[in-house]
């Protein structure tokens, strides 16, 4: 049996995964910041829930102590939760004060150490440790650098580049922790309410098509691939 937490999941690509993990045999801890839509989105796919915000240690402590005291072990982190300004320039900017700043990175990269940290206990009684950081092409130096690839087109200042330290942390986790198959994944482009705004105001296809590629990179197996990044179509460039 195998034991998956995702981030962020009662919403979007989160909450999509889970249902193809649920699909796939898993127990999932659905986890949220906010405890209410937490605990539904739970509900509707059959998920256990956990109140985890990614910005709180205190938070992220009790989620693991929560999940060590239910026996369910652990073997799979999907570190999905992310939060996106308007920060491609021009008149939609947003103001990039150092708080704002700092939350966007808080959120996106701080948050992978926070959970990755608390998580390692678990993951390391795992026989097949998992992790997989939901990640972007805004991130990747290669593709904001390669003309047929979207992410060369759009300016995405602070997510951006609050994605490429996702990068450096998927690699550096990787080697650090040799046991522990640690990978980014693009999603690809997905109608959801990253950056804000309603439900599907974020252009793209649908989370439950992007959630494919996360869920199998959670599903690798002992031979799976480590310190890479990937997407639909194989491995992207960093
Ligand atoms: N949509 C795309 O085109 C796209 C492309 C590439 C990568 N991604 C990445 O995919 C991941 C999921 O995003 P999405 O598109 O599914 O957007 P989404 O629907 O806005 O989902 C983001 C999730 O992260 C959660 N979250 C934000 N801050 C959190 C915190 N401090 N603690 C815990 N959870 C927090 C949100 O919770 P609340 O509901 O409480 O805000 C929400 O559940 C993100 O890492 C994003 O960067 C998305």
């Amino acid at each position: 049996m195998t034991t998956t937490l995702i981030t962020g999941a009662n919403k979007g690509l989160g909450k999509e995964t889970a249902r193809l993990l649920l699909d796939a045999g898993h127990t999932v801890w659905l986890a949220a910041r906010d405890e209410s839509r937490g605990r539904a989105a739970a509900d509707e796919v059959g998920a256990r829930f956990v109140q985890l915000d990614v910005t709180d240690d205190a938070s992220v402590a009790a989620a693991f102590a929560t999940i060590a005291e239910a026996g369910t072990g652990l073997d799979v982190v999907v570190n999905n939760a992310g939060i996106a300004k308007r920060d491609g320039g021009g008149s939609q900017q947003e103001a990039l004060d150092g708080p704002s700043v700092l939350g966007v990175f808080d959120t996106n990269a701080v948050g992978i150490v926070r959970v990755t940290e608390a998580a390692l206990p678990l993951l390391e009684q795992s026989s097949n440790p998992v992790v997989v950081n939901v990640s972007s092409a805004l991130g990747s130096f290669w593709a904001t650098h390669e003309p047929s690839r979207p992410a060369s087109r759009f300016v995405s200042i602070v997510y951006g580049s609050s994605k490429a330290a996702v990068s450096m942390l998927t690699v550096q986790y990787a080697r650090a922790y040799p046991g522990i198959k640690v990978n980014a994944v693009e999603p690809g482009i997905t109608a959801t309410e990253l950056g804000g705004g309603d439900p599907g105001s974020h252009p793209g296809r649908p989370a439950a098509e992007s959630a494919r590629v996360v869920a199998a990179l959670a599903t690798i197996g002992p031979d799976g691939p480590t310190g890479t990044f990937q997407e639909d179509e194989g491995e992207l460039g960093w």
